[in-house]
């Protein structure tokens, strides 16, 4: 089989989930054998596989980040996300982007502010050849993550969003990546080992047999700059979308609260999310759920995102444009439009199955 073009992907914020996604580019470039590549859920998606993705630029603002090579800064400070993979050196340095609301008051205390002059982002993606920003900055950084996009569309890229800021979801950006004839995919990036898919199926299960869940909440602690930053500005944010999601898998309203509640900095990059469930079942007879999940938190975005990366540029190979709803709906916690996970399931497998 001849080798496919490869997908060329810049990176917006080399933090942790930056660092998992290209460690396990390497991780998973060093099989021969699809069937080696455990811990993915699509070794191969239509036809591509980790080795046929391409990172050709990088932008982040920290100090120890910027003008290093990639290999370098994704395990320069305060990045904590476990080392899986030596990664060999890469053609891409780390370039500095605009500051803007990227960093937020807690973060600062982390951060030395790289002083490089900053670069000019659409002429720089253009210069690498990218066809695909993915967006990970923190996600509070509503401002940088909306320049990200606006320079996407510059150099016609195609925008995927992992963070809670709404591009995706948002009607009108959603209408400026449909008239650039550019594909979109957000917001918020479900987990491999989701807490919120976790908690819905849950719910699901107990619902379908009839019990009546009366009350719920699914909270977490965790040691990554991500959960630094939610503590001091998208907690609200983050509680929001993850709540709704989790309330649309009953079919009935119930108590949920579903979010963040703490950042433990000797977690390190480890998360632990805790749930509780009360409900009613056979003669109003009581029952109680107390749960535990524990996770490494970067590691776990990287199998949905390799599907993401892929299956965007099988949108762009068919000429679709705006939010691609069975993407969005299959790996983002907040689609232009909340569907149960089987309906996102099916939507994407639907999509996947479509003739070139
Ligand atoms: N499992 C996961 O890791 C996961 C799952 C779902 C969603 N997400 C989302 O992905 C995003 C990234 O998560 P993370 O854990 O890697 O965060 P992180 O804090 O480790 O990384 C963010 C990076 O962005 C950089 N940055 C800040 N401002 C910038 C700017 N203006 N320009 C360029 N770079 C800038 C920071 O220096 C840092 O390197 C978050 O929004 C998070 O909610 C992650």
């Amino acid at each position: 089989m001849p080798d496919l073009p490869k997908i060329k992907v810049a990176l917006i914020g080399v933090g942790n989930c930056a660092s998992a996604l290209v460690q396990g580019l390497q991780y998973y470039g060093n099989f021969k054998k699809d069937e080696e590549c455990v811990g993915l859920r699509n070794p191969v998606l239509g036809g591509f596989r980790p080795k046929d993705i391409e990172i050709v630029a990088a932008f982040d603002v920290n100090d120890r980040k910027v003008g290093k090579d990639l290999a370098e800064a994704i395990f320069a400070a305060p990045n904590n996300a476990p080392k899986i993979a030596d990664v060999r050196s890469t053609s891409v340095l780390v370039k500095k982007g605009p500051v803007l609301d990227g960093l937020g008051e807690y973060t600062k205390n982390l951060v030395q502010l790289s002083k490089q002059p900053e670069s000019k982002v659409a002429e720089a993606l253009k210069e690498s050849g990218a066809e695909m920003v993915v967006n990970m900055l923190p996600s509070g950084a509503v401002k940088a993550s909306e320049l990200y996009a606006e320079q996407a569309l510059t150099a016609r890229c195609a925008f995927v969003n992992a963070t809670p800021v709404f591009i995706a979801s948002d009607f009108s950006w959603d209408k400026r990546f449909e008239k650039g004839e550019l594909p979109l995919a957000g917001d918020d990036l479900i987990d491999q080992v989701g807490a919120t898919t976790l908690h819905k199926t849950l719910l699901k299960l107990l619902s379908t047999n009839g019990v009546h869940i009366a009350e719920t909440y699914q909270l977490d602690v965790g040691g990554g700059t991500e959960s630094l930053d939610t503590l001091e500005r998208t907690r609200d944010i983050k509680r929001t979308v993850k709540t709704k999601s989790v309330e649309s898998a009953l079919p009935y309203k119930a108590e949920v609260v579903a979010g963040s509640t703490d950042y433990v900095d000797f977690l390190q990059n480890k998360r632990d999310s805790y749930f509780w469930i009360r409900g009613m079942y056979f003669c109003n007879a009581p029952m109680q759920i107390d749960l535990k999940l524990s996770t490494v938190d970067a590691p776990n975005a990287g199998s949905v995102l390799l599907d993401v990366i892929r299956a965007t540029r099988i949108a762009s190979d068919r000429g679709l444009k705006g939010a691609i709803m069975p993407i969005c709906a299959y790996a983002f916690k907040h689609p232009p439009r909340l569907t149960s996970i089987e309906t996102a399931e099916s939507m994407f497998a639907d999509f996947m199955a479509k003739p070139a």
